[in-house]
């Protein structure tokens, strides 16, 4: 089946692209000593995580929720790193039961508390390994860098918990279009990251995401670098600035969304069966029709509810089922909004990955 025969709205993968933009990525953390370590909450789908293990060079793989973890570990998938806190009593007690399961398991904390109930939770059981998280200030979890050295001081003194090292994640930076800027920034945080390593003498200094790795990577003590958006790659993160230039054309966008004319009984748009519950909500960047591989700048794509979007475009209009392509500017959540990815191969649709972990939000 050709990809524009397929039902929509519908998530394609363009299997090449995605395999040259993980072979881009491996490449670059193997030039520079590192390991990957891909965030699967970008495609919750337990298959492109097997792909990303099978093109090697990785210490693992990231999960953000529990629920996503255990998806990875049922399917045979790790060693897994939680990037978030576990932190409510149902989920110290799965977490329990995962650590039993999964080898090489390991979870960040940022709170004391939190350190002492998931000891609780160890006992008899074994140590569970964990990683500090620390804010690069961003804000949103972690702990400061002038309180992370006590912090480790007091881990070191809870039995059931081993400290591997520290994640520094700064997400605010990621998407900072000047280059040099987000530069700056970024290897500010991660050398005062790289000096607590030094200091608590661990092992992991993991951290980063796709807008800074390639800056990142320059820092020693940065072990592994947990990207999650390079493999399918937003749109969106085609717009920020590169080394090179003012467009980041590096890794390219691998995943689009098919969606169908539904009505055009209106002046100047058509409508399209893809809306809020198919795209995520990206007013800043909305997505651009593709054509012929081109994003089209004459056709504005705008939501128009919950399951329609609006489409207008210069010239005739379009027949009641007419397909067109969308680009995605931020894939991860719109996802997570569908069951399945087509996989094609120069138009060709060759497989179907579920996305066996979408709604795993606990
Ligand atoms: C903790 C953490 N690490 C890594 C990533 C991956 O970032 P990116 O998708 O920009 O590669 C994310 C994404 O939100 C994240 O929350």
């Amino acid at each position: 089946m050709k990809k524009h025969q397929l039902d929509t709205p519908a998530l394609v993968l363009d299997i090449d692209i995605l395999d040259e933009n993980l072979r881009k990525m491996r490449d670059l953390a193997a030039a520079a000593g590192k390991k990957l370590r891909p965030h699967t909450k970008t495609h919750k789908c337990t298959r492109l995580a097997a792909r990303q293990l099978e093109m090697g060079n990785c210490a693992g793989v990231c999960a953000a929720k529990l629920s996503e973890a255990e998806g990875l570990v049922k399917a045979g998938i790790g060693p897994v790193l939680i990037t978030s806190p576990v932190s409510t009593p149902q989920k110290i007690r799965r977490l329990r039961e995962l650590a039993g399961q999964a080898p090489g398991l390991m979870v960040v904390v940022d709170d004391l508390d939190n350190a002492r109930m998931l000891d609780g939770a160890m006992e008899s059981v074994g140590r569970l390994d964990v990683l500090i998280d620390i804010d690069p200030e961003m804000g949103r979890t972690g702990i400061a860098y002038d309180q992370a050295a006590a912090f480790a001081g007091a881990l070191k003194n809870i039995p059931n918990l081993r400290l591997c090292g520290i994640q520094c994640y700064a997400g605010h930076l990621q998407h900072i279009a000047d280059y040099g800027e987000r530069r700056h920034l970024t290897l500010e945080r991660m050398r005062r990251a790289a000096v607590l390593k030094k200091e608590l003498g661990v092992e992991i200094l993991t951290g980063t995401g796709t807008g800074t790795a390639d800056i990142d990577i320059e820092i020693p003590e940065l072990t592994d670098i947990q990207v999650g958006s390079y493999c399918v790659m937003d749109s969106e993160y085609t717009f920020i600035g590169s080394r090179d230039g003012e467009e980041n054309h590096f890794f390219r966008p691998a995943l689009t969304l098919l969606c169908s004319v539904v009505s055009r009984n209106q002046r100047g748009f058509v409508t399209v069966d893809a809306g809020l519950k198919s795209l995520y909500f990206t007013p800043h960047a909305p997505p651009r029709v593709i054509m012929d591989g081109v994003m089209r700048a004459d056709y504005n794509y705008d939501w128009f509810g919950d399951e329609h979007g609006k489409l207008c475009f210069p010239g005739e209009k379009p027949a009641l089922g007419t397909v067109f392509e969308l680009s995605l500017p931020h894939c991860d959540p719109s996802i997570n909004m569908h069951d399945r990815i087509y996989v094609v191969r120069a138009d060709e649709v060759i497989d179907t990955w579920p996305i066996d972990l979408r709604g795993m939000a606990q």
